[in-house]
């Protein structure tokens, strides 16, 4: 299996995913039905972070196609561009989504009916339409490339309509942008000291909370640690933002190594962990625990994966820079 086959294998989720989603909500929106309004956010959630991979390895599925005969640099550059500019919309999307569960699930304890239309539900309906446009266009410029029956195999650019024409011009030039990325160190620096903030937010919250859950500091009720999960979301949001910046920058550097390809993996598991820790009855079952309370063996099973899971993106993140180039190793 090499790049082009990792490529093919997830590319086409964050298109029909998305459009699946769109159409969920506007039916939730039309029913005024919460259930199926917390399945379409989920869903939208779920492609934000199915899409980050997916756009990881288009660079590997370029490096393994753009030898063979038929294959244009120019049109590869095109949806490269598209997705660049669909993925911001997408993560935008995703994170909307997120905040519009939270105030759901907030809402549901509190005072207010959870039935109410609020603004994160308006972001979310209008980010999510650009979505679906740009999503579509990532598809139609993806499939141009190795797809000679619906391109006629034209080598040059051609924008059909006028909306096309119009996203185009939004869309970043990945060589420039590339260049624009590395172009100072102190840029570059900046972004991994952001980077590095992001983890600790993530880390110094979740990490307290996944704690609380195994047993450590009992004396301490629950809900006031789970308050702190914006601030973790916050964290993964900067991470996100430097790390696909710091990817476009040098993006055959990461494609190539093993160890971002398993932070990767342990990022999804993650995300996996956060999904069973919200749908499976894990948090109804702690969220109520007070001073001196234990947690159920689910949650504390959720708790310690989530720990590990951590640990693991800290370290295979630092493996990405090789050990040997950092410090000098006296033999
Ligand atoms: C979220 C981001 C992305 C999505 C949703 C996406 C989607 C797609 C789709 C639908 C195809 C056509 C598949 C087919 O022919 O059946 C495709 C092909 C391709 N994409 Fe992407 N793409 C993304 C990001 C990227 C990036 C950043 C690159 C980097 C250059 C890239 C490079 C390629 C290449 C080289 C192909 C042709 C693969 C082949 O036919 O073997 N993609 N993509």
């Amino acid at each position: 299996m090499n790049f082009a086959h990792l490529h093919l294998l997830l590319n086409h989720f964050p298109i029909i995913g998305t459009i699946v989603g769109f159409g969920l909500f506007l039916i939730s929106m039309v029913g005024k039905n919460q259930d199926l309004r917390k399945a379409s956010l989920i869903i939208f959630a779920a492609m934000a972070l199915i899409s980050i991979p997916t756009f990881f390895s288009g660079t590997g599925a370029q490096g393994a196609i753009k030898k063979l005969p038929g294959v244009s640099e120019v049109l590869i550059e095109r949806h490269q561009g598209a997705a660049m500019l669909a993925l911001l919309f997408m993560e935008i999307t995703g994170g909307l989504a997120l905040a519009a569960l939270w105030k759901a699930q907030g809402k549901s304890q509190g005072m207010s009916s959870p039935a109410s239309w609020n603004w994160s539900l308006s972001a979310v309906l209008l980010f999510s339409i650009v979505t679906v446009g740009l999503m579509t266009r990532v598809g139609t410029t993806g499939g141009d490339i190795r797809h000679p029956e619906i391109t006629t195999g034209q080598e040059e650019v051609t924008e059909g309509s006028a909306i096309s024409k119009l996203v185009s011009r939004f869309e970043p030039s990945p060589g420039k942008f590339a260049e624009l990325m590395t172009a100072s160190k102190w840029w570059w620096a900046f972004m991994m000291d952001l980077h590095f903030v992001g983890l600790v937010l993530l880390i110094g919250t979740v990490g307290i909370l996944d704690l609380r859950m195994l047993g450590f500091a009992k004396q301490i009720p629950l809900s006031p640690l789970h308050r702190l999960v914006p601030w973790a979301l916050a964290g993964f949001g900067i991470n996100l933002l430097t790390g696909v910046l710091a990817f476009t920058g040098m993006d055959s550097y990461y494609t190539y190594n093993w160890a971002f390809w398993f932070k990767m993996l342990a990022i999804m598991l993650l995300g996996l962990n956060v999904a069973a820790f919200y749908l499976t009855g894990a948090f109804e079952s702690v969220e109520g625990l007070g001073a001196g309370e234990d947690a159920p063996p689910l949650a504390k099973f959720i708790a310690g994966t989530s720990l590990f899971l951590c640990f693991a993106v800290i370290t295979l993140g630092r493996y990405i820079q090789s050990y040997a180039d950092t410090i000098t190793v006296h033999k």
